[in-house]
């Protein structure tokens, strides 16, 4: 299969379920629509979505149904770049290409934004119409992957330690749990979501949680090492920043080139845990290879 192809594909098919999702631009309160489709529809891999898709894909299941679940995902996932792009947290001026939200609407406009998408993804969860394909303990236990994923056990909690660290000689032990939270842990409920949507069994359901820890952390390395060696033309954000404000990764510990060999043995590692399920994983196979071989 051409992983790009389907990459793209895929992306269309969440960037349209998006682009009508958002409530329409000339609505009350005009300029919170305005600051979060500015984020929300700027671009960006759409990753944690696809990867819902092609979790759900691995069980037999593609239906657009599952969209707003998909959605979901990537509302937290924009909100949680706007606020970690303020200047409280990693004080970073551009976001995929474009200036951050914060330098276009301002630090007010920006916190709320991204409240605003953080609780629209409940929002999708919710629609009376998910009712009609999905069971009630399906829908509930969605809705509790994702607030695992982005709370305080998940990507709010990592961010709590990420910039706790800052400055501070960590241990591995301790940058390896802050990148399962502030990362990893949305990135295992998207590919647990996608599970719950395909009717995984427990066994099936705990081999893709599995599979999730370890792309989990190969896309965090990833984003370590591209952060020392990439340039903003390529990342549409700021190079060189970790090291600027003190934070310990991967490359830190490791240099470039280790950093790299252990992102691609997590990659070999997840693959190897799709074993028990057919062709239909393909997309999750190389979803996984793409992790460590992307550009941005
Ligand atoms: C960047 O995420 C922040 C991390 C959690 C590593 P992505 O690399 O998925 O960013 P977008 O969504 O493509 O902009
Ligand atoms: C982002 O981590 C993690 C989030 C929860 C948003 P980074 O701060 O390392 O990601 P970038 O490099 O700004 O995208
Ligand atoms: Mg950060
Ligand atoms: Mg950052």
């Amino acid at each position: 299969m051409n992983i790009q192809a389907y990459l793209d594909n895929q992306r269309s098919r969440v960037d349209g379920f998006l682009e009508k999702a958002l409530p329409s631009k000339g609505m009350e309160p005009v300029m919170l629509y305005h600051s979060m489709a500015y984020s929300l529809l700027g671009g960006g891999k759409r990753i944690r979505p696809i990867v819902t898709i092609a979790s759900a894909q691995a069980l037999d299941y593609d239906k657009d149904e599952m969209l707003p679940f998909a959605a979901a995902l990537e509302c937290v996932h924009t909100y949680s770049l706007i606020h970690d792009d303020l200047p409280a947290m990693d004080d970073d001026d551009y976001r995929r290409g474009r200036l951050t939200n914060h330098k276009v609407y301002g630090e007010g406009m920006a916190i709320l934004a991204g409240d605003g998408l953080l609780t629209m993804a409940f929002e999708l969860c919710s629609l009376e119409e998910n009712g009609k394909s999905f069971s009630c303990q399906q829908q509930l236990s969605i809705v509790r992957e994702l607030a695992l994923g982005s709370g305080h056990q998940g990507m709010v909690g990592g961010q709590v330690m990420d910039i706790q660290a800052e400055n501070h000689d960590i241990e591995l032990p301790h940058l390896q749990r802050i990148h399962a939270y502030k990362t990893g842990r949305l990135i295992r409920a998207a590919v647990r979501i996608g599970g719950i949507i395909g009717g995984a069994t427990p066994m099936q359901l705990e081999a893709l949680t599995d599979y999730a820890e370890d792309i989990g952390l190969a896309f965090q390395i990833a984003d370590d090492v591209l952060n020392m060696v990439g340039s903003r033309e390529e990342l549409g954000k700021d190079a060189g920043t970790d090291e600027k404000r003190g934070k310990k990764t991967y490359p830190a510990f490791f240099g470039v080139e280790g950093a790299r060999q252990l992102g691609d043995q997590c990659v070999e590692r997840a693959i190897k845990r799709l074993d028990g399920f057919g062709s239909s994983a393909e997309p999750l196979r190389q979803i996984a290879t793409y992790i460590m071989i992307r550009r941005n």
